[in-house]
């Protein structure tokens, strides 16, 4: 592409002439094959290209436009910090239609900043203390069920867990309600990432019609949200309340308007989409990878025992960073942008993430290998360790996830012995929201010989 433009926005702006529009380099096979490729064989492709054509290079995919993959953390600060109307997020959520209008994940600049600032003081750091309790009494319970000798897949119940805990710390549901949601939700979020694939297909025609059956759901979703709103609302102790919806009602808008129940009902469905099949998988990983090798693990449980809680934070770090359950977030463009040279046309998506660099030998020597030393006493690169993506975007729950897997994975390790396997590694595998080991994580469990002092020892998660 050839033509000029002097409206091109750039992270360092610039008062040099400007640059002619246009893309990086890629492969020039047509664009059926390499969204085949991509969906196919997924890093190694993305690998191959980037070693073919260098760190920005452009890939057309059917239906889904184009696309281009930044490989350094310069080229990936720059996207990341861009201001929020040259490069849009929520524009390009396909789930908007099932999320709701309101969703974090939905809107694009001034709105999406005036959500986000009600939104993160509940998952702050500092607060996810508070949660630890709750999330290891369910995780006991969950994996007192577990077969003994036997082996399973582990998923399941790390979906449960993680499911609950957002009930819990999140939406503060309880008893019935909370038994209802654990009903209705998951059916909510798997049909509505079938239903996000196809939006051809949303056409309300009764309660048979595969839209009509996802409205229908959603409807009965939302009047339970809207009980247990109205609850919070009117809890006159909702004040020494520690869940995020006790936090949600009682938060104001600058100009001191409260959120509106259709709000907060969006907000909380998102969260429960964006952060339960994620961590679940996340944890299900840590399954499959620590079995695989049993001299981390056997590090890692010598962590716990000893209340080593860096070592067991840069273990779940390490482990998101080779299997990043989401490989990459977009950005589309919507004014001319450059990027490394090119004026990325309006249209463009530009795809950041872990999927490239957390495989490339320059950020991660002896990448291929599982090393939480890497992450000891090292913070992660905000531009290279990407499981949560990053700028004004970054994951709101990240805090929240790092103390539950941590929790989690301290309770089972704590609990049961892992035996390692020598199985051929899980496939990654994607479900619809995140990418799953592709048998659910199989694992064999023994209880543990003697019960390990960790219990008492002080415990400590470190924040993501
Ligand atoms: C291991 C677990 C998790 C992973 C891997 C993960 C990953 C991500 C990623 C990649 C994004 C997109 C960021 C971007 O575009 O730059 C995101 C956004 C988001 N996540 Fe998470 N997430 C996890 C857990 C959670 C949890 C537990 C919650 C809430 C309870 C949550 C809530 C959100 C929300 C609301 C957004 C939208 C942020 C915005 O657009 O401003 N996530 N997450």
């Amino acid at each position: 592409m050839t033509t000029t433009t002097s409206t091109t926005t750039t992270a360092s702006a610039s008062d040099s002439a400007p640059l002619p529009e246009g893309l990086p380099p890629g492969p020039r096979t047509p664009a059926p094959f390499q969204l085949l490729g991509l969906l196919t064989r997924g890093r190694p492709f993305l690998r191959r290209n980037q070693e073919r054509y260098g760190d920005l290079f452009t890939l057309r995919l059917t239906t889904l436009g184009t696309w281009v993959f930044p490989g350094t953390t310069d080229l990936i600060r720059t996207a990341f910090t861009a201001p929020a109307d040259v490069l849009h997020t929520g524009e390009s959520n396909l789930l908007e239609p099932i999320l709701g209008p309101y969703s974090l994940l939905s809107t694009d600049r001034d709105q999406h900043l005036r959500q986000r600032r009600l939104l993160l003081p509940p998952f702050h750091g500092a607060r996810m203390k508070a949660y630890e309790q709750l999330i290891e009494d369910i995780t006991r319970e969950e994996i007192a069920k577990w077969p003994v000798g036997e082996e399973f897949p582990v998923v399941p119940s790390t979906m449960k867990i993680t499911l609950r805990a957002i009930l819990g710390a999140v939406f503060g549901a309880e008893g019935a309600t909370m038994q209802r949601l654990e009903e209705l939700l998951p059916e909510l979020v798997e049909r509505g990432s079938r239903m996000s694939m196809v939006p051809y297909l949303h056409y309300d025609l009764g309660r048979f019609s595969p839209w009509g059956r996802f409205v229908r759901l959603r409807r009965e979703v939302d009047a339970t949200l809207d009980t247990l709103i109205d609850e919070a609302r009117r809890d006159p102790d909702v004040a020494e309340r520690g869940d995020v919806l006790a936090l949600l009602v009682q938060a104001r808008y600058d100009d001191g308007e409260p959120m509106g129940n259709h709000e907060i009902r969006d907000q909380l469905v998102t969260m429960l989409a964006a952060g339960h099949e994620t961590t679940a998988n996340t944890l299900g990983w840590a399954v499959e990878r620590l079995t695989r090798h049993p001299e981390v693990l056997a590090r890692v449980v010598q962590a716990v025992d000893e209340g080593d809680s860096e070592y067991l934070a840069a273990t779940v770090r390490e482990i998101q960073r080779v299997r990043p359950v989401i490989m990459f977030t977009t950005r589309l463009v919507k004014q001319p942008f450059e990027l490394g040279g090119y004026v990325l046309p309006p249209g463009t998506r530009i795809a950041l993430g872990g999927a490239i660099t957390h495989y490339d030998e320059r950020l991660f020597p002896n990448a291929r290998e599982l090393r939480p030393e890497r992450f000891v006493g090292v913070k992660p690169g905000t531009y290279s360790w990407l499981p949560f993506g990053g700028g004004v975007r970054r994951c709101i729950g990240a805090a929240f996830a790092h103390m539950e897997m941590e929790v989690v994975l301290r309770t089972m390790l704590e609990t049961y012995e892992l035996i390692p396997t020598t199985d051929r590694p899980e496939r990654m595998a994607f479900r619809g929201v995140a990418h799953a080991p592709g048998r659910g994580g199989r694992v064999t469990v023994r209880p543990r010989a003697s019960a390990p002092a960790a219990a008492s020892v002080v415990r400590e998660t470190a924040t993501a």
